[in-house]
């Protein structure tokens, strides 16, 4: 009861306005995200559709959809989940309102230029981390301030615990700004163009260190700290096992950080690095699958609500994939089945089982529950988040059917020899064309997921708008 009367106390001291905006940027970069990995689906199922523009190219389109999503859905949801949740756990408002507008705008700014730069083709080619030096700083630099802004806000707290959601935002914000000024370090010729500070196979090491660890430390702890103030909230139960999620957090950042090598396997990386990678992706299944097990044991006793509720339907099925491919990307890095897997569709089915199934699906239930409360509205329409979940749920699977279909095919097909030794399909080709049915089922796959986006941003947007106030019981604190 006193938990409740200080929440609702501490309500008006916060700063929900900073949340509300990068929750409205969170659907709008997601669903041009999401819509330029339909084009770009489509592209490969039906080359015409790269228009024979050199804007509009698979090859300048595709960095533009990886940059989108990661960065700007995903790492806006982070963002609101962040300033919403840190306010609340730690009873007091951000350090400084004018650190968090500049974080907001600057990260808005950074996305618009990449949104030009990159469709003129201006790139340093390295995944994940394409941008030009001159926005690779203005990162380093918002960045900064984000992290000033964030620690700032620790010191003046108002409760001396730190939930384990705090802990995993923080190695969010400490580790990314290590991986991003280091994997961009570069002596810039001109305003465009830019050599990195390595050479040959250490750049690859420091690419794929960075690359990974972009995977581990901005798709998976941020979302691993909003899983564990969200579900338990949503859920209106406490996290399962409190000492699970601190040996889950402090086992999942020590080994994350070593497995980078797993993108490198078979190599001119030496043998023993292969391996130190592929022994630490194996280690990393446990801590994975102990958050995930906390995550949906938290629902024991509110898994009749599940039936009704879109926003638990959502997050179970979110820490449900984050299981999958977190068991799924283990067996990856075993090199004898990477020698099949790497270069095929497999990978992009694994990514998006990741990316789609956990990132995706998490982000829609925390959004499904934040809107109405930022904006003290009902939602317009649950029926119509319900249709969404199916629609999300349905194209997820046929996405990730069909690319593990399409790889098998194709990593078995490239190896097939006949009697005497010789290639069964040594026409390259014969392969590609192999899989056209697989990449239309990936367009059809991906259609549905952007169709049930699209309908989340008009009941959202109805639900901003709408009369019916939302008369809020406030739970209790995640954690006490
Ligand atoms: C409508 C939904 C989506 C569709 C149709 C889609 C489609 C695609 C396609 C066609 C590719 C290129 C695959 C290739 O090069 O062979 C791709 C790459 C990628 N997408 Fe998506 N995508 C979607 C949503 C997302 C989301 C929400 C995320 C992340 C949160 C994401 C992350 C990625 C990543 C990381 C890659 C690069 C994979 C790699 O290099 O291995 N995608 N996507
Ligand atoms: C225990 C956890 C995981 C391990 C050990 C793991 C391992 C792997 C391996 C071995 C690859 C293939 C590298 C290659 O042959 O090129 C890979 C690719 C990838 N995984 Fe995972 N994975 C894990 C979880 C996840 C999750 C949860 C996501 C997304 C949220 C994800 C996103 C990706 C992406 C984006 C790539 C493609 C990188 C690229 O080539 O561009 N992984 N992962």
């Amino acid at each position: 009861m006193n938990s409740t009367l200080n929440l609702r106390a501490n309500a008006s001291v916060y700063d929900d306005d900073i949340v509300r905006k990068f929750v409205a940027a969170t659907v709008l970069w997601g669903v041009v995200g999401m819509l330029l990995g339909v084009i770009i689906a489509l592209q490969l199922a039906w080359w015409p559709a790269n228009l024979g523009l050199p804007w509009t190219t698979f090859g300048r389109l595709r960095p533009l959809h990886t940059n989108a999503v990661i960065f700007a859905f995903g790492g806006n949801i982070c963002f609101a989940g962040i300033y919403y949740s840190m306010q609340r756990l730690l009873k007091t408002r951000m350090y400084s309102d004018a650190m968090s507008a500049f974080h907001f705008w600057g990260w808005q700014l950074i996305i618009v230029a990449a949104a030009v730069t990159l469709p003129l083709g201006f790139t340093q080619s390295k995944e994940y981390a394409e941008l030009i030096w001159p926005i690779d700083v203005a990162i380093a630099v918002v960045w900064v301030v984000f992290a000033i802004n964030f620690f700032g806000t620790l010191a003046i707290r108002k409760v001396r615990h730190l939930y384990v959601a705090i802990w995993f935002y923080m190695s969010f914000v400490i580790t990314i700004a290590v991986l991003h000024i280091v994997n961009s370090l570069a002596v810039p010729v001109s305003l465009t163009r830019s050599y990195p500070i390595y050479a040959g196979l250490t750049d690859a090491l420091v690419q794929w260190w960075y690359g990974h660890n972009a995977v581990g430390f901005f798709l998976t702890t941020p979302f691993l700290g909003l899983m564990y103030y969200f579900l338990p909230r949503a859920a209106e139960r406490p996290v399962y096992s409190y000492r699970l999620s601190i040996v889950h957090f402090w086992s999942l950042v020590f080994l994350y950080i070593w497995t980078g090598p797993h993108h490198l396997l078979y190599s001119a990386l030496p043998d023993w690095a292969q391996t130190l990678g592929m022994v630490f992706s194996i280690m990393l299944l446990a801590p994975s699958w102990g958050g995930m097990l906390n995550g949906l044991l938290t629902l024991r006793g509110a898994w009749d609500r599940v039936r009704t509720d879109p926003v638990l339907k959502f997050m179970v099925v979110a820490v449900s994939f984050y299981g999958m491919s977190t068991f799924e990307g283990p067996m990856l890095a075993i090199r004898a089945v990477n020698g099949l897997a790497h270069y095929t569709n497999w990978i992009i089915g694994h990514v998006h089982s990741g990316a789609l199934g956990w990132n995706g699906m998490i982000t829609f239930g925390i959004l499904y529950w934040l809107v109405p409360r930022l904006w003290n509205r009902e939602l317009a329409r649950p029926g119509w988040a319900t249709t969404h979940f199916w629609l999300a749920t349905i194209g997820i699977v046929l996405y990730t059917l069909s690319m593990w279909v399409a790889g098998l095919t194709e990593g078995l097909m490239w190896r097939a020899v006949n009697d005497q030794g010789l290639l069964a399909t040594p026409a390259f080709m014969d392969i590609v064309h192999r899989l056209a049915p697989y990449y239309w089922l990936r367009v059809t796959g991906g259609a549905l997921y952007l169709t049930g986006a699209l309908m989340m941003v008009w009941n959202l947007l109805e639900t901003v708008r709408g009369a019916r106030p939302q008369v809020q019981a406030i739970p209790a604190p995640a954690a006490s």
